[in-house]
Formats: structure tokens, C-alpha cells, sequence
């Protein structure tokens, strides 16, 4: 029940935020391809969120499962992730407190985060059915992945 509130709670976040941001059209690969392409998949929970470097947002995070990690983050996984404040740039912000999935990769540029460091982004969400893949341990093999 819970998680079926924060689904809910994430999409009508995702629709009142969307007007600005156009994301790819939806397609049975979708989800496939974003998870293949993350660098980082998690269930986390936000218990912090400051303004950063006047464009971001500091998320301080805690893990609950890590799906996907960069390597370069395997002794400590990163505490702080980051996302862009207007949401026109595809930026987003999370709720406090809630078990959510997120989707981030390693900034290469500075749109979603400083370079280097973790930036989640409006467009690189799951769909209910994978998030529930993922869940319940189901091997996602990202060489399925059509080349499209
Ligand atoms: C999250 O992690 C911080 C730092 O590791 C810890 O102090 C805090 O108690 C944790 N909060 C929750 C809600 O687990
Ligand atoms: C992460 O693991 C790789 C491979 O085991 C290792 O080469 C690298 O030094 C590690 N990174 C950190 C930050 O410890
Ligand atoms: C896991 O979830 C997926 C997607 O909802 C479903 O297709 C699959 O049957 C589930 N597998 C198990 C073992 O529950
Ligand atoms: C992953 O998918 C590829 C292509 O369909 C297949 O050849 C391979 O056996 C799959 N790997 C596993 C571990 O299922």
C-alpha cells in the first residue's frame, strides 16, 4: 500500500512538473534502456535538500537496495546526488522520506550536478513494471536491448 502511495505520489509529481521538459515518447524499451544506461540504481530515501552552486539541488541521501553503482564509488557509495532547479532543464526534486527509485548518471557536464558527481534527471524514470522487476530480483539483461 505504501508503495503503491509513493507510485502515485511520483506520478502526479512527474505530470505537474512535465510541462516544460519533454521526455522521449513511451516505448516498451524505454525502461530498458534508461536502467542500461544509468550509472547509478538505487532505492534511496531523501532526508535533506539544499540549493547548490546557484542552478542545483544537494540531495543528502540514504541507501536502502543499490542496483547499479560506478565502480569508482565502490568503497563509499556517494551521499550526496544532484539535480538541476528548473525543472524546464529537465531538473527535478524529490520527496523527503519516501522510498523512491532513482536513475542517475555521472555528470559529464555541468547540467544536472558539478561534473563528476551523481545528477538525476525528470527524464530517466522507470515504469512501474520494471521498478517491480527490479524489486523482486529479476535479471535485466541489457544485451536484449534492440539497437534502435
Ligand atoms: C541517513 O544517514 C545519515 C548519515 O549516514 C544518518 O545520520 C541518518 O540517521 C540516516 N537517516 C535515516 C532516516 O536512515
Ligand atoms: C573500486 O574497485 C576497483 C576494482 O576492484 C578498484 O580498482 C578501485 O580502486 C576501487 N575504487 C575505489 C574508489 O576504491
Ligand atoms: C517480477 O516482476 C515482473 C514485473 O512486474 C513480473 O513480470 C515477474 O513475473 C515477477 N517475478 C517474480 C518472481 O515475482
Ligand atoms: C541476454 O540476452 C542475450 C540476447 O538476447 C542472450 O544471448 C543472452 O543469453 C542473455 N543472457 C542471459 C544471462 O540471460
Amino acid at each position: 500500500m505504501v508503495k503503491l502511495f509513493v507510485a502515485v505520489f511520483l506520478f502526479a509529481f512527474i505530470l505537474s512538473t512535465s510541462e516544460a521538459c519533454s521526455c522521449t515518447p513511451e516505448n516498451p524499451q524505454r525502461s530498458l534502456k534508461i536502467y542500461c544506461s544509468a550509472d547509478l540504481v538505487a532505492e534511496i530515501t531523501v532526508f535533506d535538500t539544499q540549493p547548490f552552486g546557484g542552478n542545483f539541488y544537494e540531495f543528502s541521501i540514504n541507501y536502502t537496495t543499490v542496483y547499479k553503482m560506478p565502480t569508482k564509488f565502490n568503497e563509499t557509495y556517494p551521499t550526496k546526488i544532484y539535480s538541476n532547479q528548473q525543472s524546464s532543464a529537465c531538473g527535478m526534486k524529490l520527496p523527503h522520506n519516501l522510498d523512491i527509485i532513482v536513475v542517475g548518471n555521472i555528470n559529464e557536464y555541468n547540467t544536472f550536478g558539478p561534473k563528476g558527481e551523481i545528477g538525476i534527471a525528470m527524464c530517466s524514470y522507470l515504469d512501474a513494471e520494471f521498478k517491480e522487476s527490479l524489486k523482486n530480483g529479476t535479471f535485466i539483461n541489457c544485451s536484449e536491448l534492440k539497437n534502435v
